[in-house]
């Protein structure tokens, strides 16, 4: 039997004047959210004064570009999303932010508006600003697997290591040039074939030391179970470079899980065109990238934010 929640998100399946909800036409479980063209550049032409500096320095801006587009697209447009984003049948999205204005600053505008319908996004210590935008070139010299082109990125939630529970993440594509492959993979955990034979392992239980990579710089390490009640479900805190094993039974279990969630055959291979977003419950989805192929002149820029559910 459906639950109240489920089915107040299934109605939503419909057109609205200025937006439409449906189901992705990659993913079972994602919904592709679009609103009409002519609302986004009415948006875009309204907040055109707020530069990106102002946004990074004060916080309210970031709040008035959401309301500004909550009432624009109108017809509970916040509610609809947040509903998504909750909604453990489903809990992702993803939404094209192109139109005859699209350029790099107005998707940062786009992708702040609609993390600010939702919640509120984290100060991301790794670039000092409430979001973090990462290029993946041919060279990487950094510490963790997130830059490194040519390697898989594995499945793994965000901000196992942060002090803050993060709730939702969301990535949009900025730029790509002479990129091939490198598509994202996600894994929604209710689809994975081995959850139970994990999480019901008492070690699955256990609260973890988690630290992330020098890059990261958040000094302080969390400990925290890899499993989790979450709204009378399991909620998962996995990433395999933050994780501190304090003995070889336990460096064994997640040996082993890694194994079982990179070989499950529910992971799906999302393409993401430039100016395109995905959004997602970071409770109960994973996310990781494919490599890409080698091109001395690959790049592809990408955005992240992550943060929490405001009532
Ligand atoms: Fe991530």
């Amino acid at each position: 039997m459906k639950t109240i929640e489920q089915t107040q998100v299934a109605n939503q399946i419909q057109n609205k004047q200025n937006f439409k909800v449906e189901i992705h036409s990659q993913h079972k479980r994602l919904y592709l959210v679009t609103i009409r063209e002519e609302i986004l550049e009415k948006f875009f032409k309204e907040v055109e004064k707020i530069d990106l500096q102002r946004l990074k320095y004060v916080e309210f801006e970031r709040f008035y570009l959401a309301n500004k587009l909550d009432k624009l697209v109108g017809d509970n447009f916040s509610s609809v999303i947040t509903g998504i984003l909750k909604d453990r049948e489903h809990g992702g999205f993803s939404l094209n932010g192109n139109s005859k204005l699209s350029n790099k600053t107005n998707f940062i505008k786009l992708s702040t508006a609609i993390t600010h319908c939702v919640g509120k996004s984290m100060f991301d210590a790794m670039t000092g600003n409430y979001y973090a935008e990462f290029a993946v070139k041919h060279t990487d010299e950094s510490d963790t697997y997130l830059r490194s082109a040519y390697k898989s990125l594995h499945l793994h939630s965000d901000g196992a290591y942060e002090a803050e529970i993060v709730d939702w993440l969301l990535m949009m594509k900025l730029d790509e040039q002479n990129a091939v492959a490198g598509n994202s993979k996600l894994l929604h955990i209710d689809d994975w074939e081995e959850q139970k034979k994990y999480s019901k392992n008492p070690i699955g239980q256990e609260k973890v030391k988690r630290q992330g990579a020098k890059s990261k710089n958040v000094e302080a390490p969390q400990y925290r179970p890899t499993f989790f009640e979450h709204n009378g479900s399991m909620g998962i805190c996995f990433a395999e470079q933050n994780i501190k094993p304090e003995n070889m039974e336990q460096a064994m279990y997640f040996k082993e899980l890694f194994h079982s969630i990179e070989q499950s055959n529910a992971c799906v291979s999302l393409h993401l065109p430039i100016g395109e977003l995905v959004m997602l419950n970071n409770l109960f989805w994973l996310h990781g990238r494919e490599p890409f192929k080698k091109d001395e002149k690959l790049y592809r820029v990408l955005l992240r934010q992550r943060g929490f559910f405001v009532n």
